[in-house]
């Protein structure tokens, strides 16, 4: 018992010291500016399990998967390494024939693309409305064939919009639907359509309450999920020591990002040199920065799963309306000149806020003092 005590005690001094230097940062430059939803507590939190984690795993899921049924959703709940482990789950299942067509929404990350292409699959584009960020179903006619199996709707920057239509149309091609919502998780209001076959949210770095990984896909059908759930089985547990390792990775890049002492010349320097440091940096904040298929086909450790549950916990709507309410408050004082991007979202949260603006000094300026003032 005093052996067990004593072995706690080192390994939670361990995590501390671990992480105390990057979230005693973290603390101040994270809670204030919001690069990453999260504060020291969970740093110190995610690399203490990280080293020392004494979790019922099966009870750590089902807490987890607890929060996700609902009853407008009953859909089963898969909590997976990441949305692109889950995306790429999905598709392993299907094992549809090379050269079988999905049909992607116009703007999703580059990754997703990818895990397409690893699946000898074709990818159909379908635009996207600027004002709604929602596709332009009415497209999808046109763009469907014999060889066309899925549709992918990503809800982007955190708005959504009515999936009714959408996933009546899909059903009408005989299409299942994968709705992606990896950057719009808002709290548990949404828990994706009910309609879709596949609904995924992302708790990677720089999504609201972020775990510093981890996903949830929740599946329409029993057998889908069966068949998902069997195969996941038998891929290999992400190490602890891999979890510990993106923690402290991101602690460090946060503090770069956001630490203007540091980042000012830094970003002179390498400009001087020709560096494009952006480059590096979306590196560094990537879930899988190498051997992407590789990586993401594994199943989130125990330290991971107990950060889901305690962040998924904390989930608190009257943040979600706060942030609603700053960006709101920007979007109405700027100037005509500027398009804001997915203004007429049915539903508008605020994991980004894009705007399209012709360069235009006296805009930038106002944009500039709008969010200092907030
Ligand atoms: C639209 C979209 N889809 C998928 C993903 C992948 O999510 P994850 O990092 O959980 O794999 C992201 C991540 O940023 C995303 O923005």
């Amino acid at each position: 018992m005093l052996f067990v005590l004593i072995g706690h005690l080192v390994c939670n001094m361990v995590a501390f010291i671990c992480t105390f230097i990057s979230c005693f940062c973290v603390r101040y430059i994270l809670i204030h500016l919001h690069f990453l939803d999260a504060d020291w507590r969970h740093f110190i939190k995610a690399a203490q399990w990280s080293i020392y984690s004494y979790h019922n795993r099966a009870q750590l899921m089902e807490s987890v998967s607890l929060k996700w049924r609902s009853e407008h959703n009953p859909n089963h709940v898969l909590p997976c390494l990441s949305v692109r482990s889950g995306f790429d789950l999905f598709l392993r299942v299907m094992n549809y024939p090379p050269g079988t067509e999905i049909v992607m929404s116009a703007v999703n990350i580059p990754d997703m693309l990818r895990i397409v292409h690893a699946h000898s699959l074709k990818i159909i584009s379908l635009d996207i409305d600027i004002e709604t960020l929602a596709p332009k179903i009415q497209l999808l006619d046109a763009l469907v064939t014999e060889r066309t199996k899925v549709l992918v709707v990503a809800c982007i920057y955190g708005r959504r919009f009515n999936m009714a239509p959408i996933v009546a149309a899909a059903q009408y091609h005989g299409l299942i639907v994968v709705e992606d919502c990896a950057e719009s998780f808002g709290g548990f209001d949404y828990l994706g359509f009910e309609g879709s076959d596949l609904a995924l949210f992302s708790f990677g770095p720089i999504k609201h309450h972020t775990a510093f990984g981890g996903a949830i896909a929740k599946v329409r059908s029993k057998d889908l999920y069966e068949k998902m759930s069997r195969l996941y089985e038998d891929d290999p547990v992400q190490s602890n020591t891999e979890y510990l390792k993106k923690v402290i990775k991101y602690s460090i890049a946060y503090i770069f990002l956001d630490c203007p002492r540091v980042i000012k010349p830094g970003m002179y320097i390498t400009r001087l040199l020709n560096i494009d440091h952006k480059k590096y940096v979306i590196r560094m904040l990537r879930g899988f920065p190498d051997k992407l298929m590789m990586k993401l086909r594994h199943r989130p450790c125990d330290a991971l799963l107990a950060m889901m549950a305690l962040r998924l916990g904390e989930v608190d709507p009257t943040a979600v309306h706060l942030s609603n309410l700053k960006h709101e408050y920007v979007s109405e004082r700027l100037p005509a000149a500027v398009t804001q991007v997915g203004a007429k979202a049915n539903i508008i949260n605020h994991w980004l806020f894009p705007i399209v603006v012709v360069s235009d000094f006296k805009c930038i300026i106002l944009i500039f003092l709008l969010w200092s003032h907030i």
